[in-house]
Order: C-alpha cells, then sequence, then structure tokens
C-alpha cells in the first residue's frame, strides 16, 4: 500500500506528500501570481489555464501549490493520475529507466518495455479473442490511427460519430469532435467524410428514449446520410468526457456494437478517458458486455506520462502494411516503465473495487444534494467518473453561468473541480483513485457549501 500513517498527525502520507487540505494563502497565492504574469507573457494565449495555482509537488490526491497550498485533487490532471499522483511504482520504474536509455525509437532498435505494454493491453482489453496493440503519444493521436487502420481494413472511408463526441484536437478529431467553442473555432477546414449521429442521452430527451430506440434512431441517420457500405468505423466513448459526462441509455452501446458487427463496420470504443479502472471496470464497455474491435486509449495508463495506445482484434491490426503506423516517440521506453507501474499499481491495488467505493459513497452525497438543490438536475457516472448537471431549478435549461460560479467557489476552497458539456453546465469529479476516504469527504463538504452559495 502506498498510504503511510504518519504517527504525529495521523494524516496518511502518499509520496511524501500529507493527504490533508491547507490553505496558507488566497488562491491564487503570490508566487503563483507572479509565475502566471509570467505565463501570460511567455505562453500562447490559446493555452488556457483553469486555476492559475502554479503547482511545486504533488502525491495521491493533493496537489501542493508553489505558496505552499495543499489543494484537494477532484480532477486527476483530467482524467490521468488515476494511480494517484507521483505514484511510487511509476516513478520507481521511470527513474530506472531514465538511467538506463531514454530513446531509441522503437521503429529502429526496439525494447522489451514496449512489447510488456502491449501485452498487457491486449490481455485487459475486453473480449479473449487474438489482439495486437500499437503505442503512441495522445489520445487524438491513438484516435487518428484507429481510423487509418479501420479504413485500411475494411477499403472503405466514412467514420461515424456522435453528437456532443469528443476525440482530441488534431485535424481529424477535430472534426470528430462536436462542440466548437472552444476547440474548432477558427480551426476548419476539417478532414472529410465524418458524419455525426444522434447520441442517446437521457437527461435531454424530450420524452423517454429507451437504448434500443436511441439505437435506432442514431443507425437509421447512419444508413440513410451514409450508408453501411460506406462506413469503415463508429467511434463512441461509452461515456462521453468533455461532452458532459454522459452515459447512454442501457442497451444503446450493445446495439450500436452489433449493428457494426452485422455490418462489417469496425466499432471502435474510445476509452481514452473512461480507460484503466476509472469507471468501476478496468473498461468502460465491461459495464454492458460489450467488446470493441478497436479500443483507443491514453490518459490512465501511465501515471502522468505521455503514452497512448490502439489495441484490437489481431486481423484488424495486422491488415496495415509494415511501416505503415508509428512515429518517433510512440512508446517512448520512459512512458512504456511508467505504463507498468500504473497497470502494476491499478492490479496489485484493486483500484477497479476503489473506483467502485468513491461511486458509493460519492453517488450518496450527490443524490442527497440534488434532492436539496433543484439547480442540480442530473447525477449521472460510474465509478469514479460523476457529474452533476446545473440547470435553471425546475427545468432542463443549462446554467453554465451558476456552474462557473460553484466550480470558482470549489477553487477558491482549494478543491480542484472541473467542468464540462456541451453547453457548459455539468461539474465533472475524476478523483485519483487512490483518493483516502477523509479527503473524498472534504470534497465533497465543500462541494455542499459551494452549491448552496
Ligand atoms: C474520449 C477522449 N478521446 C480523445 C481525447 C484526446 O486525448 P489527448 O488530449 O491525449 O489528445 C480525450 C481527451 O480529453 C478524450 O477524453
Amino acid at each position: 500500500m502506498t498510504d503511510i500513517l504518519d504517527r504525529a498527525s495521523t494524516v496518511p502520507t502518499i509520496s511524501g506528500v500529507e493527504q490533508r487540505r491547507s490553505l496558507v494563502t488566497a488562491l491564487p497565492g503570490p508566487v503563483s501570481q507572479a509565475l502566471h504574469a509570467r505565463k501570460t507573457a511567455a505562453v500562447a494565449a490559446g493555452i488556457g489555464v483553469t486555476l492559475p495555482v502554479y503547482i511545486a509537488r504533488a502525491g495521491g490526491a493533493i496537489l501542493v501549490d508553489v505558496d505552499g497550498n495543499h489543494l484537494i485533487d477532484f480532477g486527476s490532471g483530467i482524467a490521468v493520475t488515476g494511480v494517484g499522483n507521483a505514484a511510487p511504482e511509476v516513478v520507481s520504474r521511470v527513474q530506472a529507466q531514465v538511467a538506463e536509455f531514454t530513446h531509441t525509437c522503437f521503429m529502429v532498435t526496439p525494447y522489451a518495455g514496449y512489447v510488456e505494454v502491449c501485452e498487457a493491453l491486449n490481455r485487459l482489453t475486453p473480449g479473449d479473442h487474438e489482439k495486437r496493440s500499437a503505442l503512441f503519444n495522445s489520445g487524438a493521436e491513438a484516435v487518428e490511427n484507429a481510423v487509418k487502420i479501420a479504413r485500411r481494413f475494411t477499403g472503405r472511408d466514412a467514420v461515424v460519430v456522435f453528437d456532443h463526441a469528443y476525440h482530441g484536437r488534431t485535424n481529424l478529431t477535430m472534426a470528430m469532435t462536436a462542440k466548437n467553442m472552444p476547440y474548432k473555432d477558427g480551426f476548419g477546414p476539417f478532414a472529410g467524410e465524418v458524419y455525426r449521429a444522434p447520441m442517446s442521452y437521457p437527461f435531454h430527451e424530450p420524452a423517454p428514449v429507451s437504448g434500443a430506440e436511441a439505437a435506432a434512431r442514431a443507425i437509421s441517420i447512419i444508413e440513410k446520410q451514409v450508408g453501411a457500405n460506406r462506413t469503415a468505423a463508429v467511434v463512441i466513448e461509452p461515456i462521453q468526457g468533455e461532452g458532459g459526462f454522459v452515459v447512454p441509455a442501457a442497451g444503446f452501446l450493445p446495439a450500436i456494437a452489433a449493428w457494426c458487427t452485422a455490418n462489417g463496420v469496425v466499432f471502435v470504443a474510445d476509452e481514452v478517458q473512461t480507460g484503466f479502472a476509472r469507471t468501476g471496470a478496468m473498461f468502460a464497455c465491461e459495464h454492458e458486455g460489450v467488446v470493441p474491435d478497436l479500443i483507443t486509449t491514453a490518459k490512465g495508463i501511465a501515471g502522468g506520462l505521455p503514452l497512448a495506445a490502439v489495441t484490437g482484434r489481431a486481423e484488424i491490426m495486422d491488415s496495415v502494411h509494415g511501416g505503415g503506423l508509428g512515429g518517433t516517440y510512440g512508446g517512448n521506453p520512459i512512458a512504456c516503465a511508467a505504463a507498468l507501474g500504473a497497470i502494476a499499481t491499478i492490479e496489485q491495488e484493486n483500484l477497479v473495487g476503489a473506483a467502485q467505493r468513491i461511486e458509493a459513497t460519492m453517488l450518496a452525497r450527490l443524490r442527497d444534494l440534488a434532492a436539496k438543490h433543484p439547480k442540480i438536475g442530473d447525477v449521472r457516472g460510474r465509478g469514479a467518473m460523476l457529474a452533476i448537471e446545473i440547470v435553471q431549478p425546475g427545468t432542463t435549461t443549462p446554467d453554465a453561468a451558476e456552474t462557473a460560479r460553484i466550480s470558482t467557489a470549489c477553487h477558491a476552497a482549494g478543491l480542484v473541480t472541473l467542468t464540462c458539456g456541451t453547453y457548459g453546465n455539468v461539474l465533472r469529479f475524476l478523483p485519483p483513485l487512490v483518493i483516502p476516504e477523509h479527503l473524498l469527504a472534504e470534497g465533497l463538504d465543500i462541494l455542499e457549501q459551494a452549491i448552496a452559495g
């Protein structure tokens, strides 16, 4: 276990960082403010910052800033540090690897770590069929490569994505992403042959629509507007991330996957945000027994180092000619060492079970809050990927301003929260899976006060 009880204070310490919130300045403190002035002068304005508090060190679920404030982390660097920040197994393996060699380029002279990560992915992802994996640097790059592979395999061009989808910021993945501001505005023209189908978004359906009905609605659009015979891949997040933590109605994903199988279309699960125990299963597809043809992963794969992957059926993955996939840094040895440390931590510390425990604690509290505050229109999510949707009380009309106010109030109290959603009105919670119970409770107390605000 990474928790070590500090006998003097009984505050647990993870990775050398006491797991307690404490504020010694208003946020951001003076040292952060000075750094932020330098950021404004040196860093491109397009690189936004949610909370201009500059971090000096971090461990577990605590971020320590340059002014000495300890903040509770309900964001995990956007679903990345599930194993905790500076997780011991990640740090020790990275330190060992960086002292051995830093880079050779796997495509030039390979090394074992890359192969071991692929073996682990082939073992851990849904389905017991024969699989292959390929490693990349970012989630967007993994999604791009999944599309390349699906097109090569099928000989077809069209790619179907969904309303509210988020798949990245490269040219193809911008085309696949739904929301214009801030991701796409002014950045076109976008890649072609990308088509959008209606999502199952239960809270915003005018009348209840089952998963099967929502799938039939989407399939009808695909068949009429794209054509099954032209469709290379359907790419879907099993729970949408940036689009608002949208959990489709039960039966939606299996029906879409079955249609893909029946029509020779590659079903791609984009599990960049939902993967690696985050949702209380190793991968979110498992909640509905869906076995994707290809699965894209990143974020939680390597405890904070940049790594991403496409994993899938051997016959699809191996349909690409030699040299057709790759990149200078994809599967960098240090990132692979980190991934092996992160995966070992997830399995040895049963972080799937930890995510389920977080869900039990948080969902109960969030539902209580929703009962008290009609501005909380919906509580949803799975595992440690939970959200509340903020609306004009008694309606489903999004209230982005109130959402921003609540999030800012959380930040001022030392709780890092994130917002998301097509309408900007979703507060999402992504705590590290190793978060101690007392910090989870304290974070929820802060949230409650901020909502009551
Ligand atoms: C579902 C999903 N796909 C793809 C991406 C893009 O990943 P990256 O930012 O590593 O390129 C993200 C990032 O948030 C994501 O949530």
